[in-house]
């Protein structure tokens, strides 16, 4: 029996034209600048973005750090949601690399922060105070079962940042997602946002790389840092390749992973010990009425259903690329088998 493997986004797997895409890509050495589909991604990327430059980089996790790196100084402070992956996710790579400190809000459940509470967060200059220098946000909202943030909100949230001299980086590792949700573009959910980055490698379907979009000279010193981590790669044309047939390919087709979560989600609703949130996009989180995640977790991958443990009762279902309907129907069958089998 072959899982259905709904951990994560990040799961799937490059279907036979990605893959010619990708093996027919024009390459350089892209440290040099010479990578001509590399630079041909990054154009795309700043476009699709609406930003002046782009940077490829290896990772979602790369290219927050570089931001936070490129738009702070050590021993500045960034204020970011409480939920959010660079604060809960990221190996405290802002305090261990970028030496700033971490000042979260608290998330509400629909992914929002407290308008009040982000405009005290920013404090007075002083001799014994700390520059609180950027403020951090995330579209979709990923431990907020992928919420999707309005553009309103993102432009009022920035401004308050901008007025106190901040600026603003929007993780939009899924920001395709939260446009295709709130059918807008990507471009308006970032216009207010000094920085963006968002990943090839979850709904777009990519195998690896994430993109930080910003102005050019935030770009070119967002190059140097990425140098600094060890993530200027060569010929990376044959990454980037995918990159681009993604972007020309994989965003509309998104609306069809949303659909399918809230099925799954709908379907999961029917079972007395599982309580899924309303999906807003391709993330169905559910909170377990009985037993913790790590006693649901065997049982499941038995009956052929791959999770994520998303906190002590609470576990992670994503949609993708490689689920379709039939695989949202077949996984319910096998979650009711599951739950059938054991006496959680
Ligand atoms: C919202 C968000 N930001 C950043 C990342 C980091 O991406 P990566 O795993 O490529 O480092 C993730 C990964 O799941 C994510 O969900």
């Amino acid at each position: 029996m072959t899982p259905i493997d709904l951990r994560s986004d990040t799961v799937s797997k490059p279907g036979p034209e990605m893959r010619r895409a990708m093996a027919e890509a024009e390459v350089g050495d892209d440290v040099y600048g010479d990578d001509p589909t590399v630079n041909r991604l990054e154009a795309m990327a700043a476009e699709r973005l609406g930003k002046e430059a782009a940077v490829y980089v290896p990772s979602g996790s790369m290219a927050n750090l570089i931001a936070v790196m490129t738009h702070t100084r050590p021993g500045d402070e960034i204020v970011l949601g409480s939920e959010c992956h660079i604060f809960n996710y990221e190996v405290a790579g802002a305090a261990r690399i970028a030496n700033v400190l971490t000042h979260p809000l608290k998330n509400r459940e629909d992914g929002s922060l407290d308008v009040a509470e982000v405009a005290s967060s920013f404090r007075e200059r002083g001799l014994h105070t700390p520059v609180t220098s950027l403020l951090c946000l995330e579209n979709t909202h990923n431990r907020c079962g992928g919420a999707t943030i309005p553009s309103a909100d993102i432009t009022e949230l920035a401004s308050i940042a901008h007025t106190h001299g901040a600026t603003v980086h929007l993780d939009g590792a899924r920001i395709f997602n939260a446009a295709v949700a709130l059918h807008t573009d990507a471009a308006e959910i970032a216009r207010d946002c000094d920085s963006v980055s968002f990943c090839l490698s979850k709904g777009l379907g990519c195998p690896v790389g994430s993109l930080l979009c910003g102005p050019t000279d935030f770009i070119e010193e967002a190059r140097r840092n990425r140098k600094l981590l060890g993530g200027g790669m060569r010929q990376t044309g044959i990454l980037a390749a995918a990159g681009i047939f993604a972007l020309e390919h994989h965003i509309d087709r998104m609306a069809e992973d949303h659909a399918n979560a809230a099925r799954l989600a709908d379907g999961l609703r029917q079972f007395e010990g599982f309580r899924p949130n309303r999906p807003r996009s391709n993330i169905v989180v559910i909170d377990l009425v009985r037993g913790t995640a790590g006693e649901w977790l065997g049982p499941l991958r038995a009956a052929g259903v791959l999770a994520t443990p998303f906190g002590p009762r609470r576990l992670r279902m994503v949609t993708h690329i490689n689920i379709t309907g039939g695989d949202v129907a077949e996984a319910l069958k096998r979650i009711d088998q599951a739950v059938a089998a054991v006496a959680i």
